[in-house]
């Protein structure tokens, strides 16, 4: 079984990042069988990540919701843009994730911003932050701003496409992993 977690940054539960998020959530299940989601929402339990600056530190409730990161198959990852990079909450969140854990496992990366000036910190700040956990990421990174959405609907179909084309990267990259798995098992 192939677990989806996302992990939306935003402050705003109900915000542009988070319908990135689900949409895209969605597009990646269609495409993989028997796929399950998860959410994380910093929005609703920012307080209990903050419960501790490192790990030893935290509440149950935080452990709960660092561990769903660390149990995903595929993390999709969003974050509004705030003085041009991730959330300073969300980066707390991968503060305390256990690095270990985390290699090989796959991610797309959503962002929403004010302005088209900074979809680059896709690449420049979100993109290293996954090679630190050698987190493999699609290829298709996710930017949308106020003129794509309709209040929280997406309306643009460029951003609809580039969210269908990540989910289909993300989806070979998971279907290619669960083969290989089936290779092993039946060669054992
Ligand atoms: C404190 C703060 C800082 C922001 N900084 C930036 C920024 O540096 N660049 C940018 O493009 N947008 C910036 N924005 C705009 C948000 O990124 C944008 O409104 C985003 O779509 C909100 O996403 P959400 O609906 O998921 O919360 C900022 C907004 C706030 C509240």
């Amino acid at each position: 079984m192939c677990l989806i977690v996302t992990v939306n940054g935003s402050p705003k539960d109900g915000g542009r990042t988070g319908a990135i998020l689900r949409e895209t959530a969605e597009a990646v299940r269609r495409r993989v069988d028997g796929a399950r989601i998860e959410e994380v929402s910093l929005a609703l339990d920012w307080k209990e990540i903050f419960s501790g600056l490192w790990r030893p530190q935290i509440s149950e409730r935080a452990e709960e919701v660092v561990c769903r990161a660390e149990q995903a198959d595929l993390l999709i990852i969003g974050s509004p843009i705030y003085r041009a990079s991730y959330t300073g909450v969300l980066k707390h969140y991968f503060d305390l994730v256990d690095r270990d854990v985390m290699s090989g496992k796959k991610a797309i990366l959503a962002a929403t911003g004010g302005s088209q000036m900074h979809w680059l910190a896709l690449e420049h700040q979100f993109r290293p932050l996954m090679g630190f956990f050698n987190i493999q990421t699609v290829p298709t990174a996710l930017y949308g701003v106020e003129g794509d959405f309709d209040g929280v609907e997406i309306r643009s179909e460029t951003l609809r496409a580039l969210i269908d084309r990540a989910a289909f990267e993300a989806a070979e990259l998971l279907n290619a992993s669960a083969a290989s798995e089936e290779a092993v098992e039946a060669a054992q």
